[in-house]
């Protein structure tokens, strides 16, 4: 089966590109499932009921949170209502589930959030071991981690510590991608995606505000501009019967010049 992977899709800019560009991909590539991080979507905080059936009704089947899942209040009903995860290292009683089961697809989706610089959760590494043996146990072959963590020795400690248990994990929450896909011990990885979004500012957001923030150490509310130079990208992982990952490639796609498969995993 063929996994399509994209990062935080951040604001309005980043909708307009997965609206644009991913019904294609989807049939070009014949992709069986897609997946995305929403916590950006909606002008850079958090989710909307509007704008999460903007991005269902784009081709996306099921879509990832983190940290700031929880900054529209209309998410929590959402959480129930659709296809949507939060990390699942929350402690028990928060709302929503952080990993679903696709049964026709014998398919497993995890979210989890890493620890450093992040809000006060379980220990992911403990849980991430727990909620896998969980699922090999119940012959779920292909299972995909969106490990939402800003340090990559955090990522990649994650990953050496599952590669042999899980299809592919693919980090998000640091908007930059990193060029490091490999396909390792037949497993899938990359430190980062990178956003779909703005590409010509500071993480998908005006530089105004971070600047001033880094120069004086104020504060300041981040915003999406309206215009501005824009980018999707995503990881098509493809896995095999027994849930190994065979192939992986990195695609991007700039404004309006089309998409492109940008570079193949290396395997290790
Ligand atoms: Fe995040």
């Amino acid at each position: 089966m063929k996994l399509g992977f994209i990062g935080d899709v951040v604001g309005k800019p980043g909708r307009k590109m997965i609206k644009r560009y991913l019904p294609q991909i989807k049939k070009e590539l014949e992709l069986d499932f897609i997946v995305a991080n929403y916590e950006n979507a909606s002008h850079g905080f958090g989710l909307t009921a509007k704008n999460a059936k903007e991005l269902f009704d784009a081709r996306i089947d099921l879509m990832t949170g983190g940290n700031h899942t929880w900054d529209k209040k209309e998410i929590i009903p959402l959480l129930e209502e659709l296809p949507l995860l939060r990390p699942i290292n929350y402690p028990e009683g928060v709302p929503g589930r952080g990993f679903k089961i696709i049964d026709e697809l014998n398919l497993a989706v995890i979210n989890i959030m890493g620890y450093f610089t992040m809000p006060m959760v379980e220990n992911p590494f403990i849980a991430a071991n727990k909620i896998v043996e969980v699922l090999r146990g119940e012959g779920i072959k292909n299972i995909f981690i969106d490990f939402h963590a800003e340090a990559t020795s955090e990522k990649r400690a994650m990953f050496l510590m599952l590669k042999d248990r899980i299809s592919a994990l693919a980090g998000t929450h640091t908007h930059i991608g990193t060029d490091d896909l490999c396909i390792d011990g037949g497993a899938g990885y990359v430190t980062d995606v990178g956003l779909t979004g703005c590409r010509d500012n500071v993480i998908g957001m005006k530089e105004d505000v971070p600047i001033k923030r880094f120069l004086t150490g104020l504060p300041g509310h981040f915003d999406v501009p309206d215009k501005c130079k824009a980018i999707l990208q995503m990881i098509v992982f493809e896995f095999d019967r027994e849930g190994r990952c065979v192939d992986a490639s990195k695609i991007k796609a700039y404004d309006d010049e089309g998409w492109q498969i940008v570079h193949k995993a290396r395997v290790e």
